[in-house]
């Protein structure tokens, strides 16, 4: 296998699984996280299943870290045939007036921009390769919003909608775009939004 993937959020959760499934299946990983320590057990585990891999820390939210993460890519391994554009956050569960503009604009800044960034310059590399694929990691608020999470799902509608179109855009040039859409994972993501629970929400969300 020559294939060559990157991972955003590879460090835990859905992204740690799935370079470590790809690993099995001999691709060549470029694993990116800004949490370093949990980046780079993942990128040993992959290694240790044969895979070849490297870390490349990065904010996705950041633009110089993600050109610096598409150039390491390329000079080590020469080519991106898959993204998988993975890194999310969110929020604490609140009402949508609720929500201040900072927390607005982390989110945004993560889930929307970042995966922008990430195929902003991914698809340049990917069009001189003569094609790619890129797996968007939407969500199940992509389609139906779950209660008290509203700017989550605003992002995750976002990223639903630069994924078809994607498929439109690029359709001559051999690129396509899918967007996979978890419902609920045990991770990490969502320690975060669970500060605020109470039973009202509770009851709400579940
Ligand atoms: N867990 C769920 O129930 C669920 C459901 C639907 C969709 N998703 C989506 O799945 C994706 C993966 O989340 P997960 O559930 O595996 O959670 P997770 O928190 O375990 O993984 C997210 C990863 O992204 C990384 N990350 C976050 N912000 C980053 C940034 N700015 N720069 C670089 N890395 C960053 C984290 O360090 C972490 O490794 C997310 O896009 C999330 O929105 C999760």
């Amino acid at each position: 296998m020559n294939k060559v993937v990157i991972i955003t959020g590879a460090a835990t959760g859905l992204g740690r699984s799935t370079a470590l499934k790809l690993a099995e299946q001999g691709y060549k990983l470029s694993l990116v996280d800004f949490n370093e320590k949990d980046g780079q057990q993942t990128t040993n585990d992959v290694k240790e299943k044969g895979a070849e891999a490297i870390f490349v820390k990065a904010d996705i939210s950041n633009e110089n870290d993600v050109q610096n993460y598409v150039t390491k890519t390329v000079e080590v391994f020469g080519r991106v045939d898959f993204f998988i554009n993975n890194a999310g956050i969110m929020i604490p569960f609140r009402l949508i007036h609720e929500y201040s503009s900072d927390e607005y604009d982390r989110l945004m800044n993560v889930n929307v921009k970042g995966a922008f960034l990430g195929v902003k310059y991914v698809i340049p590399v990917m069009l001189e390769n003569g094609g790619g694929t890129i797996v968007n990691t939407v969500s199940s608020n992509s389609f139906k919003p779950t209660a008290f999470n509203g700017i989550y799902a605003a992002s995750k509608h976002a990223m639903a909608g630069i994924t078809k179109s994607i498929g439109q855009d690029y359709q001559n040039k051999a690129i396509f775009a899918v967007g996979v859409a978890p419902n609920n994972m045990q991770t990490y993501i969502s320690a975060n939004a669970a500060v605020t629970i109470n039973e009202d929400i509770l009851k709400e969300y579940l």
